[in-house]
């Protein structure tokens, strides 16, 4: 069969795919621009040195921004008080793309590299069963063939040296990152220690607050329907108006004053407590001003009715819910202290369980049934509603 395999061009999905290509598939790597940093041509290059049959580079940047940050802004979207929901919001996009790929390339299977014990396994299979309900999904992560095989980073590298694929030069940071225009994610690794502070270089997207610029940016944003449509430097006399251009120039500069950093542990869907760290620059500005003008513009009941749905899209968003009646329903409805590290007695984080490198007492593979599950009802959902178009 041919599988449409989420690629982002590390190695792990480097594997992956030349793991699926052994199990006997044609494999099509699929690449999702949505505004990380990365060198998508040498992506492109290493997809098809390693067997992909094709490779699709498909830039989302601004349907990212249109489709699912703006809604995220109109919600204002916050997990758990505090995670404006950066991961949570780009699977659905990324997901969307890739079965309109394999529809189109009549692609029974899709395929991607998230963990057995995370979000992201379950964000993108709903997605995916949500909009392509015949769909066959492959998550390596989950087959004890593969995880049994690849028990570290150590047997990946190793694999990729017998196999021809080019091994990263630059060592790995000791965590992992999720990068899109949104915000930055960091966890794992030595972070899965609640209670050590991140590094101060760990950041990429914003500044240190102390080494930001004393004189402030004044900005002049405009909104229509709980959308920003307008943003204006007024001392640099700058103006930008695609949600594109504003968003990525909201995110330059809160980057430049440092905002936007949060260190939390929160409550994954599958149970467990996880420590992450986020940086959302241009998400915190457009939050913190949504809110003002809401608090300015709506009635107090209306405001009370609203705040209560947000949570609950939040929530849904989080757990991988986007494309479901009850998310399509609720979008009918149209200063500063850091966290550094934590430690109680009364601690319910269990560091073996969460953690990416050990299994503790957590089998991956009963997160499959969990996720077909919780996918029935969304399955019959799209099949009766039809699937949305792409542009
Ligand atoms: N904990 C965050 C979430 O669930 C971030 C996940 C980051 N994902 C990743 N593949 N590194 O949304
Ligand atoms: C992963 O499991 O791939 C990352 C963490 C998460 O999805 O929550």
């Amino acid at each position: 069969g041919t599988v449409v395999l989420a690629y982002s061009g590390g190695l792990d999905t480097s594997c992956i795919l030349v793991w699926l290509k052994e199990q006997g598939y044609s494999v099509i790597a699929y690449l999702a621009n949505i505004g990380q940093d990365e060198d998508f041509e040498a992506a492109r290059k290493k997809a098809e040195s390693l067997g992909a049959t094709k490779v699709f580079i498909e830039d989302l940047r601004a349907e990212f921004v249109e489709d699912f940050i703006w809604p995220a802004i109109q919600a204002n979207a916050v997990y758990e008080d505090r995670y404006l929901l950066g991961t949570a919001v780009a699977r659905p996009c990324i997901g969307r793309r890739q079965v309109e790929i394999a529809r189109r390339e009549g692609a029974q299977f899709v395929s991607h590299g998230a963990t057995g014990k995370g979000n992201d396994q379950i964000r993108f299979e709903l997605t995916c069963y949500a909009l392509y309900p015949e769909v066959k999904i492959i998550a390596p992560w989950r087959i004890p063939e593969f995880y049994n095989r690849f028990r570290g980073r150590k047997d990946l590298m190793e694999y990729a040296q017998q196999h021809g694929i080019p091994v990263p030069v630059t060592p790995k940071a000791p965590w992992s990152m999720d990068a899109n225009l949104m915000h930055i994610s960091y966890e794992s690794g030595i972070l899965e220690n609640p209670k050590s502070h991140a590094p101060a270089d760990l950041y990429l997207m914003t500044k240190n607050p102390e080494d930001a610029p004393s004189a402030p940016d004044v900005l002049e944003i405009e909104f229509k329907i709980g959308v920003p449509v307008k943003v204006t430097n007024v001392k640099e006399g700058i103006s930008k108006d695609s949600p594109l251009d504003i968003f990525t120039y909201l995110n330059e500069i809160g980057g430049k004053h440092g905002v936007g950093r949060i260190d939390i542990v929160e409550n994954r869907f599958i149970g467990m407590k996880s420590r992450g760290i986020y940086e959302t620059p241009g998400g915190t500005i457009l939050l913190n001003v949504h809110l003002d003008i809401e608090a300015f513009t709506m009635d107090k009941e209306v405001r009370r009715v609203k705040q209560g749905l947000g949570i609950k899209f939040s929530e849904l968003v989080y757990n991988g819910f986007w494309y479901s009646p009850e998310c399509d329903f609720l979008s009918v409805f149209k200063g500063q202290v850091y966290i550094l590290g934590r430690e109680s007695p009364k601690s319910l984080y269990n560091e073996e369980l969460v953690s990416m490198d050990v299994q503790g007492d957590y089998d991956p593979c009963d997160a499959s049934g969990f996720i077909r599950i919780n996918a029935v009802r969304l399955r019959e959902y799209h099949r009766l509603q039809g699937f949305p178009s792409i542009k």
